[in-house]
């Protein structure tokens, strides 16, 4: 007796974004995305879902002619946006360059969610990435039964986007090989991928274009050939200008993760937020918001994105151990833990601050004994 094939899901229905611990972008805006495409009369170039400037609203939020709300997705200059998503329309490949954290992945997915309509076909890049990552591999069992054929080739991200008409996603790409990245090349030089093996090639569909990311932080490491450079057209993300974008991208983030999670409510804590900010940036800066106090910078990078994860890990330790209300207490921990990387150089930045600007300022003396218990 055969028992059936388990089904993709526990509760059997078809595999579901609503149980899916991170859903893809499309699928956790699957509403807006429709209301866009049923909004949008501009024209769409070929292979896209929607014209690039419902694109463009798809990313930096607003509200529709029937009431839809469309949620920001990248807060930052209307002009970025704007040279990233032109560039996909063009023949030029997009690079997203810039410092950690500072939306290089989150933009790139977005953008594959609403041009393609799916944000899956990426390839890592980590040293260890090989050619077929690129180009194809080869199922090993058939290869050796039936010789070389299309059905024992294994087909890359990049290789299913050609031939599909979609976008492609290549994440940290100066971490790859030299030579794997030259692989590149002729994808976006001749828009085709030869399969000798075979003796065929993909060709590029209307549609194809592909978004990498490179850090900042990593320059040098396997830098991008002028050959390959030239394919590209580069966009910089910068870091948040003001700390009241920051603190608006921390907040709108951090209230859509704990809606993911199914974390309890907390109420917003827009002091605890303001806090996380303030600390992160005075010491990435080096220097106090008042511009008064001159201040170490720490090892660590201190993201916008790790003001999120700080923050979201406080609403869960005031979720669960807590009353219910994000406090000073909540966050000492996880700021010190994303301040002091290496113990010893980053404890003592960590403990200066805290006497020197922390320990004097209005309204922060809860914070500081919290901080202080931490450290202790
Ligand atoms: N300008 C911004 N607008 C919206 N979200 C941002 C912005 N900067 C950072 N974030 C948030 O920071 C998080 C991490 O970003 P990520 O894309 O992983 O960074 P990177 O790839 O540049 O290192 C994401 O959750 C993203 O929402
Ligand atoms: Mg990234």
């Amino acid at each position: 007796m055969t028992s059936p094939a388990p089904s993709p899901t526990a509760n059997g229905s078809a595999p579901g974004a609503d149980a899916a611990l991170r859903p893809h972008a499309e699928q956790a805006y699957a509403a807006e995305l429709a209301a866009l495409a049923a909004e949008d009369d501009r024209p769409r170039p070929p292979g896209w879902r929607l014209s690039p400037w419902a694109v463009t609203r798809y990313l930096l939020g607003g509200t529709l002619g029937d009431g839809t709300e469309i949620t920001p997705k990248y807060v930052g200059a209307r002009r970025v946006v704007e040279v990233a998503v032109a560039t996909l329309v063009t023949d030029r490949a997009l690079l997203l360059l810039g410092v950690p954290g500072t939306a290089k992945t989150w933009l790139s997915e977005h953008l594959a969610a609403a041009v393609s309509g799916d944000s899956t076909l990426l390839v890592q890049g980590t040293a260890g990435t090989a050619e077929e990552a690129i180009r194809y591999g080869w199922n090993y069992a058939r290869l050796l039964a039936e010789g070389p054929s299309a059905q024992a080739l294994v087909p890359s991200p990049i290789f299913t986007a050609m031939a599909e008409g979609r976008l492609a996603r290549v994440e940290e790409l100066t971490r790859m090989p030299s030579d794997v990245q030259d692989a590149l090349i002729t994808v976006l030089s001749e828009k085709t991928l030869p399969v000798p093996e075979l003796g065929i090639e993909v060709q590029a569909q209307r549609g194809f274009n592909l978004i990498a990311t490179a850090n900042d932080r990593d320059r040098g490491v396997n830098d991008l050939s002028s050959a390959l450079r030239r394919r590209f057209n580069t966009v910089v993300l910068p870091v948040p200008q003001s700390m009241e974008d920051e603190v608006e991208i921390v907040s709108s983030r951090v209230e859509q993760l704990g809606r993911s999670l199914q974390l309890p409510e907390v109420p917003a804590g827009l002091t605890e937020i303001q806090r996380v900010v303030t600390v992160f940036r005075e010491l990435r800066a080096g220097v106090t918001a008042d511009g008064r106090t001159k201040v170490k910078s720490p090892s660590g990078t201190l993201s916008t994105a790790e003001a999120i994860s700080v923050v979201t890990g406080g609403i869960a330790l005031a979720a669960h151990f807590g009353d219910g209300v994000l406090r000073p207490a909540d966050i000492a921990a996880g700021i010190r833990g994303a301040v002091v990387q290496d113990p010893v150089s980053d404890g003592v930045v960590w403990r200066e601050y805290l006497e020197t600007v922390v320990r004097g300022r209005e309204g922060w003396s809860d914070f500081y004994r919290a901080c202080r218990e931490v450290a202790n």
